[in-house]
């Protein structure tokens, strides 16, 4: 077993959707990892809640099975699966309606932190937080950990965050985004500000761009009928890649702690210039043999994107003129997201113009694998004269650290038990969605105005041949999507 854990107290932890997909796939399989590292004490109680009427003894049936399917064969040891499952409770509760919710409060134990995960339909957030209210399940300083989508514009955002004021206070409140649990994107924080390395060239002076990409290789699948509704604007950029590059534009928090970080990163989001049309593509996976978007959707006119690519300014000091390029899209060329910062060529080289010179490139992958990679150019080993070469630099944690360092947990079993120690750190502040909506909607009510479609790219491709150009233009190139 991994030993370099934190401890934390008993707590109780309420599963909204306990028989859910996420539930499933992320949250049980994570929490079964966390009691594998001996993070989950004797004592800890997770009570599975939705509709479906069965037993403890059911859904530990399921939960089992979600170990066997999603947890490492590694870790499949059946004496230590009993134990968890043994901690494990199951309540039949409707979040529209009044069955379940006294015998919900019946269980809850005062004296131990109590959390609430809603991972239900957005739709039902709210009935949940009126009734934790209402039926006295939840103590005064409960947790609620609410899922995305958080609205699906401002004016939704705003409604949502009042109808949870009206229950629970903003330190109560947990909005996910499981991309800020990932292990590189809180090293890029580490990175930026425990080294004097790289935060006096983090600028506009040393920095040429930006690039973040979060590519998926698989299209909308089952999810058509949400994902028509919402689109790669609403479901990643507003989100998923609004974070990450807050995290990387902002400046440093005076302190690593929750409103420091979450202050910083609000400023950037204010700081970003309105985005001109020139400045945005978006496609829709559509040409070749296989299944196109419109297939796998019901509109047969949708004109929804699964792609995105942008240019952005951050208006400030820091980054004057300097372009963070975005892009997200399904049915690529590959799966990989990345943070790639592009530094800029040194003012003035010393070397022959043929020897070859490459611009330092950081870059910091979220997924497949997690890690840093920074390109540094070096002479070519050899007789051949002074050749520059680049090489990679390459920051593993597993051959640094040994390798206990490489079973880092998975985003979702981080931030539950960040939400255990109450840690809202790595959790979006109710201010900070809505600065994002604010700046996203006049892109998309545009686009509703103009009746713009999108355009067409080829499954396994790398987007819209528009999105090339919208580097092209700058004299600039995407990264290769690579798996
Ligand atoms: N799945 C993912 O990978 C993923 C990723 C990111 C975010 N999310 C978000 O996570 C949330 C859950 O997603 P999911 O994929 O797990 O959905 P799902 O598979 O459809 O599960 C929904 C869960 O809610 C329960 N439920 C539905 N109506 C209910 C009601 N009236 N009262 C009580 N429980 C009710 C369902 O159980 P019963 O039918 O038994 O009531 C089920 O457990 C959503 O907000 C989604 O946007 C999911």
């Amino acid at each position: 077993m991994v030993s370099r854990v934190i401890p934390v107290d008993p707590f109780d932890l309420v599963i909204f959707g306990g028989t859910g997909d996420l539930a499933r796939r992320k949250i049980l399989p994570g929490l079964y990892r966390r009691y594998w590292a001996g993070q989950v004490p004797d004592g800890v109680r997770i009570i599975g809640a939705a509709r479906t009427e069965q037993d403890s003894d059911a859904w530990r049936v399921f939960v089992r099975a979600a170990i066997i399917e999603f947890v490492a064969e590694a870790k499949h040891d059946p004496d230590v699966i009993d134990a968890f499952l043994k901690q494990l409770h199951y309540i039949p509760v409707d979040a529209r309606g009044d069955g379940g919710w006294k015998d919900l409060a019946g269980m809850m134990r005062e004296g131990v932190t109590q959390a609430f995960y809603f991972s239900v339909g957005p739709g039902l957030f709210g009935d949940l937080a009126e009734r934790l209210h209402r039926f006295k399940v939840a103590c005064e300083d409960c947790r609620i950990v609410v899922e995305k989508p958080f609205g699906r514009d401002l004016a939704s955002a705003k409604t949502l965050n009042a109808t949870l004021a009206q229950h629970f206070d903003e330190q109560q409140i947990y909005r996910i985004d499981h991309y800020l649990g990932k292990e590189t994107v809180q090293n890029l924080m580490a990175v930026r500000f425990a080294n004097v390395l790289f935060e006096p060239l983090w600028n506009a002076q040393y920095v040429d761009h930006v690039q973040i990409t979060v590519a998926e290789e698989v299209g909308v699948g089952g999810r058509g009928g949400y994902y028509d509704k919402s689109g790669a604007m609403r479901d990643m950029v507003q989100n998923h890649l609004m974070q990450l590059l807050c995290l990387t534009a902002m400046e440093p928090p005076s302190r690593f702690e929750p409103d420091a970080v979450r202050d910083e990163k609000l400023k950037v989001i204010r700081a970003l210039e309105p985005l001109p049309p020139e400045d945005i593509v978006r496609g829709q996976y559509s040409a070749g043999d296989e299944p196109s978007y419109l297939e796998d959707v019901e509109d047969p006119d949708s004109r929804t994107e699964s792609f995105i690519a942008m240019k952005l300014h951050v208006a400030n000091w820091r980054w004057n003129r300097t372009p963070f390029y975005l892009r997200t899209g399904k049915r690529l060329n590959a799966r990989n997201s990345e943070i790639v910062v592009h530094f800029k060529q040194p003012p003035h080289s010393i070397f022959d113009a043929d020897a070859g010179s490459k611009a330092n490139v950081l870059s910091i992958r979220l997924q497949p694998d997690e890690g840093m990679d920074l390109r540094v150019t070096i002479k070519e080993p050899g007789p051949g004269g002074m050749r520059l070469v680049d090489v990679p630099l390459d920051m593993s944690f597993a051959e640094a650290l040994g390798p206990e360092a490489a079973d880092v947990p998975d985003a979702y079993e981080r931030l539950i038990m960040d939400v255990i120690r109450g840690n809202q750190t790595l959790f979006m502040r109710g201010d900070e969605v809505e600065a994002a909506w604010a700046w996203t909607d006049p892109i998309i009510d545009a686009w509703t105005e103009r009746g713009d479609r999108p355009l067409p790219y080829a499954p396994g491709s790398a987007g819209p041949e528009d999105a090339l150009i919208l580097l092209h233009k700058d004299g600039r190139r995407w990264r290769e999507i690579t798996p």
